[in-house]
């Protein structure tokens, strides 16, 4: 599957887009070991900062005392929810327009929750400290099962906020509710089943962590943070803390991955700030894994009732759903304000429906707040999931070959760009070839003999399918914006004299490969070889303004913006190039990274040395000023739709229920392929995921509001052991409207590996009389699956 052009691109005659083994520029420092990350900061006279939680998830803070703590000869403050209200911090805005306590002032409203903080001169006595502080609680009833968050007489959990008296947050639908009943009505077949997503973390390899620095003399604040989102971090610090914009710089180092869980700004990260405010001296803060997981933006968690109504012979004509959200405590969604549900609203799939309707219930519960945008575009993996799950379900009660079904709807090519059913307007797409490459790759027709031949033996193998349509780049600014931020990307390119360059960026890798991948895009643009050109990102003092990267955005939104940015300098590299050449424009054609007078190749300017032209003595041509920049600020005309194709293989051990993932096969179109080798990568990552969401991986809690995945011993995360040798392919279906026809790709297998891995155990347990089961499906759940125990609520 890897190489799609030839080797040669380190001299002007390449196409690095789409080269297969250009290697990742950014490797070299991270196999040595020599990443810079937020906790290799090392300032002069730095301090460290701790933060004491909420040992309980609902209770009301009776009186803290700090004395004992103050006296530790090693801390240097204590801070409480009072010494933040006095500054007018007790409280920040959440990703969706609510608020959060940044310390608790009244009540603690989740196992976890930041009550005070501790500076202290090293890590060991902040920790210490802690202990020395002693709080009073009084406990009230949590609300843990998030059905019985609306019941009357649940507990209010947010009386903080005015006349606030039930757990409610919102009802949001999309879809013609009316239209849809009507198409369930007079159909032949309705399905419907109860599909629970689990809540999930992505625990990141690095945790959540800062180093503020807060120069009094300058009034300037410098902050080293795990950012997915630099430039939209440092606007709202701006805004929360009142200092103005140009005196904060926020820098993004080396990040080990965000995967979404980047994406909000969290308590600790104002902590410090203020930690640095208050002893005039830099404070770093980083989380220990267990608060990682049970205080930072958990994923999904949502619970769905899909339905689907088809004809008896299997055209599918509409699906509904209804979904009650968990948001926890505060509603820290993250996703562009028009959408409270993120891009739930694609529940549609790859499939020509004649109707849709969603309507959705989200609530308060004494957990951590997030509804983070887990390695997918903002709940799109809960869409996918519940789709491709209903549709197995359909399968399953007409007696039909699920990838027979799944074709037999597709929406055909002719029919893009293609509106779905609930407004999405779907770039492109051509979904049979790419099913039907995972097909031949899978070799379906005989795993399907021999699922016949191991039945008959009584041995349990599934065969699970899934197809997705993703819809990634958010995205447009007239429909997105987070928190009022236009979801637009600068970038800046600047060529220097000897034709080397540089590229700024506004979005932020967190081991995605951008510094390869945003060098191959420019590279193509403009001649100059990618090992020339030097990719900046993640400073918000370096770069130019824009909203980050997550939701798999970079490559449709800011990826657009290198190539366009690229094309501007090279629009300017033509005009130098003609009074080089002493032509007119229309006589010169770009071949190679050199212009070229037509008709007479021998008479060429390389770009580089247009570069140096622009830069040296002589005159330019007239009204052309010196210098080879530009600078770019994308608007992208539509979100891409990226799809693919994925075919799981699993065995069930009939003794002791452990299902074995024996074969997964992704075929991914994400259209052009910029660097295929990380493609791949980003799929084995996304692949690994879905394995651990389907199989092992559920953040859950005791009725009293304990978290029960705090740590790694009982979140349990995939390793190379529980994932087979991935097996991929890909088809090629550019985005009509991408200036390079790329689409995103960096969460494609986590949004569709789960439903194909599900849809594979349910198919293993066929011979139980089993349509659905909730994931994950561990070795419990398949067993009492097995003996017909009714699923967990
Ligand atoms: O926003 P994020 O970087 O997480 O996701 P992405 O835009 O899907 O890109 C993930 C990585 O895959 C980046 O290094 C991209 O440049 C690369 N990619 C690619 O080589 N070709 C594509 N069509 C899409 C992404």
């Amino acid at each position: 599957t890897t190489d799609e052009r030839p080797a040669g691109f380190e001299k002007n005659d390449h196409k690095p887009v789409g080269h297969g083994r250009m290697l990742r520029k950014e490797d070299p420092r991270f196999i040595r070991g020599k990443g810079r990350y937020v906790d290799d900061v090392q300032l002069p006279g730095m301090l460290h900062c701790a933060i004491l939680r909420a040992p309980v998830a609902h209770a009301r803070i009776v009186s803290i005392d700090t004395s004992a703590a103050e006296a530790h000869p090693k801390v240097k403050a204590v801070v409480t929810g009072a010494t933040l209200t006095g500054l007018g911090l007790a409280w920040m805005p959440t990703l969706s327009g609510d608020v959060q306590a940044v310390l608790a002032t009244d009540k603690v409203r989740f196992q976890g929750q930041e009550v005070a903080f501790v500076v202290a001169e090293d890590r060991y006595a902040a920790r210490d400290a802690l202990e020395l502080i002693d709080v009073e609680y009084d406990v009230l009833d949590p609300v843990i099962d998030v059905r019985k968050a609306l019941d009357p007489s649940a507990p209010v959990i947010r009386d903080d906020l005015d006349g606030k008296r039930n757990n409610h947050i919102f009802d949001w639908e999309t879809g013609d509710e009316a239209a849809t009943e009507a198409v369930f009505a007079s159909a032949d077949v309705v399905v419907s089943e109860d599909i629970v997503y689990p809540r999930v973390h992505p625990a990141p390899m690095e945790t959540c962590g800062c180093v503020a620095d807060y120069d009094r003399i300058d009034s300037r604040l410098t902050l080293w943070s795990t950012s997915q989102a630099p430039h939209a971090h440092r606007t709202l610090y701006a805004i929360v803390a009142g200092l103005p914009e140009h005196k904060i710089r926020v820098i993004s180092p080396d990040i080990g991955g965000g995967f979404g869980g980047k994406v909000p700004i969290y308590p600790g990260y104002v902590c410090a700030i203020v930690g640095s405010i208050v002893t005039g001296k830099p404070v770093k803060w980083m989380e220990d894994r267990s608060e990682n997981l049970t205080s930072t933006g958990f994923a999904r968690d949502y619970i769905m009732r899909g339905e689907i109504a088809a004809t008896r012979d299997g055209r599918i004509l509409a699906v509904r759903t209804n979904v009650l959200a968990d948001h926890g405590a505060f509603n820290g969604v993250a996703a562009p304000v028009k959408y409270p549900a993120g891009f739930f609203g694609v529940f549609t799939g790859s499939y020509d429906l004649q109707a849709a309707y969603c309507k959705m219930t989200a609530v308060y519960t004494n957990k951590a707040p997030g509804g983070v945008a887990y390695a997918c575009s903002f709940r799109i993996t809960e869409a996918v999931y519940l789709v491709e799950r209903i549709v197995d379900c359909l399968a399953y009660e007409l007696k039909m070959d699920p990838v027979e079904l799944r074709i037999k709807n597709f929406i055909q090519p002719e029919q893009f760009p293609y509106r779905t059913k609930t407004g999405w307007l779907y770039d492109s797409g051509d979904y049979e070839p790419t099913m039907r490459k995972a097909l031949e790759i899978a070799g379906y027709d005989d795993l399907r003999k021999e699922q016949a031949e191991r039945r008959a033996r009584g041995e349990l193998m599934g065969i699970g399918v899934a197809f997705f349509t993703e819809a990634v780049g958010a995205g447009p600014r007239k429909d997105m914006d987070i928190l009022g931020l236009g979801m637009a990307d600068g970038c800046e390119l600047r060529v220097h004299p000897t034709g080397k360059a540089v590229v700024r960026l506004s979005v932020q890798s967190q081991g995605q490969g951008h510094e390869t991948t945003f060098a191959q895009i420019v590279a193509e643009e403009i001649g100059i070889p990618p090992a020339d050109i030097d990719v900046v990102h993640g400073d918000t003092d370096q770069t130019p303004f824009g909203l980050g990267t997550y939701g798999s955005r970079s490559t449709p939104v800011s990826g657009a913006a290198a190539a366009l940015v690229a094309r501007k300098v090279r629009d300017k590299a033509r005009i130098i190039a003609s009074g080089m050449l002493e032509v007119s424009v229309a006589d010169l054609e770009w071949v190679k990274g050199a212009f070229h007078v037509k008709g007479d190749p021998e008479k060429s300017v390389t770009i580089q040395d247009i570069a140096m032209r622009a830069h040296g003595a002589g005159d330019l041509p007239e009204g052309i000023e010196g210098g080879l920049e530009a600078q770019i600020c994308y608007n992208p005309e539509n979100l891409t739709y990226p799809h693919g194709a994925y075919i799981c293989v699993v065995d069930i051990d009939p003794g002791t229920a452990q299902v074995k993932v024996r074969r997964f096969v992704a075929v991914d179109d994400c259209g052009t392929r910029i660097n295929p080798m990380i493609i791949e990568g980003q799929v084995h990552r996304g692949l690994t995921d879905g394995v651990g969401m389907a199989l092992m991986e559920m953040i859950a809690f005791d009725e009293d509001g304990n978290c029960l995945g705090g740590s790694l011993m009982d979140y349990l995360i995939p390793t190379a052991l529980e994932v087979p040798d991935w097996e991929t392919g890909f088809t090629v279906t550019p985005s009509p409207h991408h200036p390079i026809g790329a689409k995103g790709v960096g969460e494609s297998a986590t949004v569709g590996s789960p439903p194909a891995i599900v849809n594979a155990v349910v198919d293993a347990l066929r011979p139980f009389g089993i349509r659905h089961a909730d994931m994950p499906l561990t070795p419990s759940r398949v067993w009492d699956a097995m003996r017909g125990v009714p699923r967990p609520p």
